[in-house]
């Protein structure tokens, strides 16, 4: 194909209902409508009360990605929708959708990957992924370290968390610290103002998995740090809190994408996923990999966290790759694995 292939991208895996409009690598239009309101007073995402919204938001979100675009419905070239995981009548949603417009359309349909997902969307910003490189991803549900030889294909695992996702741990201790959900961005702005050397947190190691990751005891160490000042009637210094754990955080995710870097003797490293929008994980890493010689890619901060421009990216890679669209029974798949 000579023209650069148009693709709509739905994504509704989680919370977020996001349409992307991509054409080869350059991204027309990335709208979402978000349910995180209606969770906030649970502290967490309600699946149905999130399938329910996706249901109510997909129309207008469409419509608003083609008026953001200046494009038209017969300029699409295929859809790509996020096929899992996650929220298993969330995704349904958006597949149903994607196959209706499929269909309505007479376009080819291609079920994405949703953490791979998280890792193309980095070419929108930042131009053709290097291949191989390292992919550390972080979200809400994942925290992994990838060999990825190619995006649109398999990857090679190399460690994963053993317990909390990175993104969850975030959650979780804003909770402690009475922040509002989903705790990462809040936990990121009140670091800011915050000493990350004030409380010397661990950092947790799996034994004999070096690129895998444990969040769970330095979750229970803030919160029993927390409980142990409000018992002694002391005020809880949030921001110090939110510095000295988001460090832990940082470090231990930087550490290990490095040495896996190192090991595998391959120099570029992609952090993606709603934890890369944190701004010192970011700093870290820059840091970190330009000591080490490796050349760091993160997307923008808008689009690490769920969108669906990240699934147009990836579904433009797979038409540009020549991959074959996906049956229209395509399932959504909450548990789809990358490997
Ligand atoms: O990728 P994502 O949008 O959804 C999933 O696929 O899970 O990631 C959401 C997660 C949440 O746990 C949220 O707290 C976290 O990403 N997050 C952040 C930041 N922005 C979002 N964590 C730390 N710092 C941030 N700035
Ligand atoms: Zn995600």
């Amino acid at each position: 194909m000579t023209r650069q292939p148009l693709v709509l991208g739905i994504e509704t895996s989680c919370d977020e209902t996001g349409v992307g409009l991509v054409r080869g690598a350059e991204l027309l239009a990335d709208a979402l409508a978000s349910s995180v309101d209606e969770h906030a007073r649970f502290g967490g995402v309600v699946p149905e009360v999130a399938s329910r919204a996706h249901l109510e938001a997909m129309r207008p979100t469409v419509h608003r990605a083609f008026a953001d675009a200046g494009v038209g419905w017969s300029d699409v070239d295929a859809i790509a929708v996020t096929a899992g995981p996650g929220l298993a009548g969330a995704l349904l949603v958006g597949v149903a959708a994607a196959k209706a417009y499929a269909v309505a359309l007479n376009k080819p349909l291609y079920g994405v990957n949703h953490l791979a997902a998280h890792v193309a969307v980095d070419r929108l910003a930042n131009g053709d992924l290097p291949e191989p490189c390292i992919a550390l991803l972080v979200s809400g549900g994942h925290s992994s370290l990838l060999v990825v030889p190619d995006v649109t294909g398999t990857v090679e695992p190399l460690g994963q968390t053993v317990d909390d996702a990175a993104g969850e741990a975030f959650d979780k201790v804003a909770r402690v610290l009475g922040l509002p959900f989903p705790g990462g961005p809040h936990i990121d702005r009140a670091a800011r103002d915050g000493d990350a050397n004030a409380i010397d947190f661990p950092r947790g190691v799996v034994r004999d998995a070096p690129y895998s990751f444990t969040f769970s005891g330095l979750k229970t160490a803030v919160a029993r740090w927390v409980e142990a000042k409000a018992r002694a009637g002391d005020d809880i210094p949030i921001n110090d809190v939110a510095a000295s754990f988001q460090e832990a955080v940082a470090d231990v995710l930087t550490r290990r994408a490095v040495a896996a870097c190192r090991d595998r003797g391959i120099d570029y490293l992609v952090i993606g996923g709603g934890v890369a929008a944190n701004s010192r994980l970011r700093a870290l890493a820059a840091q970190r990999c330009a000591d080490a010689g490796i050349t760091l890619r993160t997307p923008p901060p808008r689009l690490c966290t769920d969108n669906g421009a990240m699934v147009a990216a990836l579904g433009a890679l797979m038409v540009q790759s020549d991959i074959e669209p996906s049956p229209l029974d395509l399932p959504a798949d909450p548990a789809l694995t990358l490997a």
